[in-house]
This record gives C-alpha cells, sequence and structure tokens, in this order.
C-alpha cells in the first residue's frame, strides 16, 4: 500500500495594511500595494454607492493607467445573495478576465462580503481590496477576510476566509451616510470596545456628539481604535475557534431580534438591544456588576436605545430565534458574557458559553 501525505500549511491571516485617511478614494496611488501585479481590475459596488462615489475612484484610477470594469448591483441585504453572485461573475467572465485580476469592494458591509466572495471564488481566488464606505464596515467588516453571502436558511451561511490586500477606509464617505448607518457603526465599535478596551469605550462616550457632527479626526481615531482591536483578535484566531468570538457580542440575542423582525430592525440596532439583554445576562450570572451594567445601559441610552423595547417583546419567542445562531452549540445559545467594559468572562479557556434558559428569563425580567 502506497499512502501520499498532503501537507496544507497552517494559513494565518495574511499581513496588509488598513489604511486611514480622507480623500483617499481620490488618490490610488497612496494604497494600491505596489507589490500587487495585475492586468484586469473590477470594481464592485452597489447602485447608491456607485452614485457618490464610483466616478472619481474610476477616474483617479484612469490617471494612473488603469481602466476597471465597474459592476454593481441593487443596494441592501436582500441582494447578498447567490443570484447577485453569479449575474457578476458572468459578467468578469465574459470579459474573458483570468487569474491576474484585481478586484476592488466599494461599499459597505453587503459589497464587502458578497464582492470578497466573490474574490474567493472566481478562478479559485483572485486579489482584492477592500474600500467600505459606511462605519460599520469601516470598523469591522472590511476587516478579517470573512466573506459571505446569505441563504433563505439564514445569514452569512455560504462564504470564505479570504484576506483583502488593503483595506482603504475614506473617512470622507461617511458624509453621506444616513444616520441609521451611522448609529449601527458607532454600536459595532461600541461592541469592540466593551470586549477589549475600556479607554476606548470612555473615549467613544465622550465623543458621541463630535461623531455625529462628523468631526473627522474625532472619526478616524474612532475607525482606527476600532480595528486595532479586530486586527488583533482576527490575527489571532482568523477561522474563529474561539477568540474571535467575542466580536459576536449582541449578536445571539440580537441575530434572533432581527428573525423576529423579519429583519426590519437593522442589524446595529438589533446588536444595540442585544448588548443591553447579554449585559443583564451577565448581570444576572454575578460576572457584570451593577454599577458597569449602568455605565454601559447610559451609553446605549445616549445612542437612543432604552429597554423599554425589549420589555415589550416575548422572552420564549427571543430564546428560540437564539437556538438557531451559528454559535449555538448541540441546540443551545452560547453567549459572550462581560466582566467589566473592556473585559470578557472567560472559562476554561473559552469566550462563547451556554447560558440556562431560566437564567435568560431572570435577566430579562430584570431590565
Ligand atoms: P450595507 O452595505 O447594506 O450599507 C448600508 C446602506 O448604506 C446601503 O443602502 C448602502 O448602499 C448605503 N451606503 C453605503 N455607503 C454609503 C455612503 N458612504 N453614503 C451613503 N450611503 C451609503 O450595510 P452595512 O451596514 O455596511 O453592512 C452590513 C453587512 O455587513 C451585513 O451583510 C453583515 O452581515 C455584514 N457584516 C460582515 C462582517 C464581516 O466580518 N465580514 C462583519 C459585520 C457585518
Ligand atoms: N464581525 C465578526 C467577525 O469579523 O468575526
Amino acid at each position: 500500500m502506497t499512502t501520499v501525505n498532503v501537507y496544507i500549511p497552517p494559513t494565518p491571516a495574511s499581513s496588509y495594511e488598513i489604511i486611514i485617511d480622507d480623500g483617499l478614494i481620490n488618490h490610488p496611488q497612496k494604497w494600491l500595494p505596489k507589490n500587487l501585479s495585475f492586468h484586469h481590475l473590477v470594481i464592485i459596488t452597489d447602485h447608491t454607492v456607485k452614485k457618490y462615489y464610483l466616478n472619481p475612484l474610476v477616474e483617479a484610477l484612469n490617471k494612473l493607467g488603469h481602466y476597471p470594469l465597474t459592476l454593481s448591483f441593487p443596494a441592501g441585504e436582500k441582494h447578498k445573495h447567490q443570484a447577485t453572485k453569479q449575474i457578476l461573475e458572468e459578467k468578469i467572465l465574459r470579459k474573458h478576465f483570468g487569474r491576474d485580476t484585481l478586484c476592488i469592494a466599494l461599499g459597505g458591509g453587503v459589497v464587502g462580503d458578497l464582492a470578497g466572495f466573490i474574490a474567493a471564488t472566481y478562478m479559485r481566488g483572485i486579489p482584492y481590496i477592500q474600500i467600505p464606505t459606511t462605519l460599520l464596515a469601516m470598523v469591522d467588516s472590511s476587516v478579517g477576510g470573512k466573506t459571505a453571502i446569505d441563504t433563505p436558511q439564514g445569514k452569512n451561511l455560504i462564504g470564505a476566509f479570504w484576506q483583502p490586500k488593503v483595506v482603504v477606509a475614506d473617512i470622507d464617505c461617511l458624509k453621506t451616510l444616513p444616520e441609521e448607518h451611522l448609529i449601527s457603526g458607532i454600536v459595532e465599535a461600541l461592541k469592540m470596545f466593551l470586549t477589549n478596551d475600556i479607554d476606548s469605550f470612555h473615549y467613544l462616550q465622550k465623543n458621541m456628539s463630535a461623531i455625529f457632527q462628523q468631526n473627522k479626526r474625532i472619526l478616524k481615531t474612532l475607525v482606527q481604535r476600532a480595528v486595532t482591536i479586530k486586527a488583533q483578535v482576527v490575527a489571532a484566531d482568523e477561522t474563529e475557534k474561539n477568540l474571535r468570538m467575542i466580536l459576536n457580542f449582541g449578536h445571539t440575542i440580537g441575530h434572533a431580534l432581527e428573525k423576529l423582525t423579519q429583519y426590519k430592525l437593522p442589524h446595529g440596532y438589533a446588536v444595540a438591544y442585544g448588548i443591553l439583554l447579554e449585559c443583564s445576562i451577565s448581570r444576572e450570572l454575578g460576572y457584570l456588576g451593577e454599577q458597569h451594567y449602568a455605565q454601559i445601559e447610559n451609553a446605549l441610552n445616549q445612542l437612543g436605545f432604552h429597554v423599554d423595547y425589549l420589555k415589550k417583546l416575548n422572552i420564549t419567542n427571543i430564546i428560540r430565534a437564539t437556538k438557531s445562531d451559528k454559535k449555538a452549540s448541540e441546540g443551545n445559545a452560547r453567549y459572550i458574557l462581560l466582566k467589566q467594559p473592556g473585559e470578557v468572562h472567560h472559562e476554561n479557556g473559552m469566550v462563547a458559553h451556554a447560558v440556562d434558559e431560566q437564567v435568560v428569563r431572570a435577566a430579562f425580567r430584570r431590565l
């Protein structure tokens, strides 16, 4: 008998830069990696982002001698699915673009996830660049290489880990972002800070109104603080075996709320309410002190999220909806629990924990 071993080396997150500044879209020479050779360039965006940012980007690339194929699809989560992926891929294939193609994802998390997944699978993988245009995408989704599409069975169920070559966060894009989406991004940054960095939590609280006033210096610092955390977490656990799950803080309940509202509640809002209830669970278990709970509740109140919204919901339905969460193990929902702002609860080295249903009910009553 002959056996042949195939050795697949470990695949750590490949290193790349996250560049944060204003005016970056107009200056691709500042971020196009010099060591990346490509013959074809495709930009994928959505119809809304296209209106604002596609032309300036294309014009700036033209000046450097690059003439990209530009593709767009209707904006919104409901288009992050297989049919859109197929339509876009066929358009690239019809141009006979090969492996020497560079893809640019220009948009929010929907564009980033979808275009990233196209890059991960086109010709078995081509390089791509993330240009996030929402705050959520700048602080979270553009970094870390999670790419995916949704299916009727749930969100992000088909995808790949595929790291971008560079992430380009042009703060100027946030000027056109509707407030609802700015809030969603702030909530994802808050999530990052509550699990990792108490100083940044205080920084966010102190600068909330400056963020809403689009203070560029504060926005840049906010993004820089958030992606520094995200980069550390991803470097330690690229494929989410354990530590990376902390980035799902607030999401066990958050995803359940999205499902129960048929995705009418925006993702960031659902996560905000998720953080409230999950902090109440941490308090109920004795991990999070009353004072710390009040501090976090206060930060969410500043953003317009109050427990009254949760109190009107049916906890039995929420618990049922948590059981299909991706972190669930053997049908039991798992939670990221806090010890204090900036620190999660660890047990046996693990960050995600099953919580008894009665505890969730008690935490809900205590809201
Ligand atoms: P999105 O991409 O749908 O953007 C929200 C809306 O804002 C869209 O209508 C978009 O057209 C519009 N928009 C984008 N940039 C704009 C700008 N600068 N000015 C005006 N309008 C603009 O949604 P999102 O909130 O950015 O991202 C949510 C998605 O991200 C979800 O699909 C979620 O699953 C995914 N996500 C992925 C990760 C990851 O690690 N890959 C992490 C978090 C979230
Ligand atoms: N946004 C969760 C993650 O990137 O793991």
